[in-house]
């Protein structure tokens, strides 16, 4: 199937969207969310979200984002539970940056089963180092709806402004060289074995993550509608 034809609303399974910081997560978890018209829930946007109100979380998490470290699995999962819960989620979902470790994938497959829902699709995406690094370092991101851009796209970087909102790009304080470095080491030893534990399951995915934008969403859109019209 191509990307032209739209499937139908919702998705047999949720989908976890996996990879490294800067692997294009969130790029293409927008665009499932559109294709599939399902919601995406981002547990790094949730915790900008709580930072930006000034909550207590915020507060927390803002520490430990900060230096690259990873929130504790109890104040993840709760958050992701609480997000699941709610109706929108009753046709699927698209998970990104959860779960990032061993545990919280543990704790996903106790919450889904508690929901009576499907174990999930896992597509990991993959792009070497030295590419990660640039897109990192040159992300910007919108301040009012978190739309993301690089300052390697024209024309955006000429502009520097969010081609939606048409205001000011913004540098996430995580986008930090030396902060980005531990957040590759925190993947490499907490969520690199996240992928062993799915790896079993006959329903995981590695795909290209380094082509254009378009490229890697038509293969995670092939991926999922091959997979998803076998009716698993
Ligand atoms: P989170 O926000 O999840 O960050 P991350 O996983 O490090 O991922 P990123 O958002 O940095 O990258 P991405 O893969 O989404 O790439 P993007 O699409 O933006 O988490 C932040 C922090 O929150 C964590 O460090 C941790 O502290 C905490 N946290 C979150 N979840 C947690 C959990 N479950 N447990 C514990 N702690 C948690 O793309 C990057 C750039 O590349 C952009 O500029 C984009 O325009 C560009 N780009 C994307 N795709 C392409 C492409 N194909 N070609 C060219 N450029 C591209």
């Amino acid at each position: 199937m191509t990307g032209a034809a739209q499937p139908a609303r919702g998705l047999h399974r949720p989908v976890v969207l996996m990879g490294p910081p800067g692997a294009g997560k969130g790029t293409q978890a927008k665009k499932l969310a559109a294709r599939y018209q399902v919601p995406h829930l981002s547990t790094g946007d949730m915790f900008r979200h709580h930072v930006g109100r000034g909550t207590e979380l915020g507060r927390r998490a803002k520490q430990i984002m900060d230096r690259g470290e990873l929130v504790p699995d109890d104040v993840v999962v709760a958050m992701v539970e609480q997000r699941i819960a709610e109706p929108d989620c009753a046709q699927g979902f698209i998970l990104d940056g959860f779960p990032r470790t061993v545990a919280q994938a543990e704790s996903l497959d106790a919450l889904l089963r508690r929901a009576g829902l499907p174990e999930p699709w896992v597509l990991v995406l993959r792009v070497d180092s030295g590419l990660l690094l640039r897109r990192l370092t040159g992300r910007r991101m919108c301040k009012i709806g978190g739309e993301i851009y690089n300052v390697y796209d024209r024309p955006v970087a000429a502009a520097d402004r969010c081609l939606q909102h048409e205001c000011e790009l913004v540098q996430r304080a995580d986008d930090r060289e030396e902060v980005i470095r531990e957040r590759l080491a925190a993947y490499q030893v907490h969520t690199q074995p996240v992928i062993e534990f799915y790896r079993g399951r006959n329903l995981l995915a590695e795909l290209d993550g380094s082509g254009a934008p378009e490229a890697v969403s038509q293969a995670l859109f092939d991926w999922i509608d091959r997979n998803e019209d076998r009716g698993r």
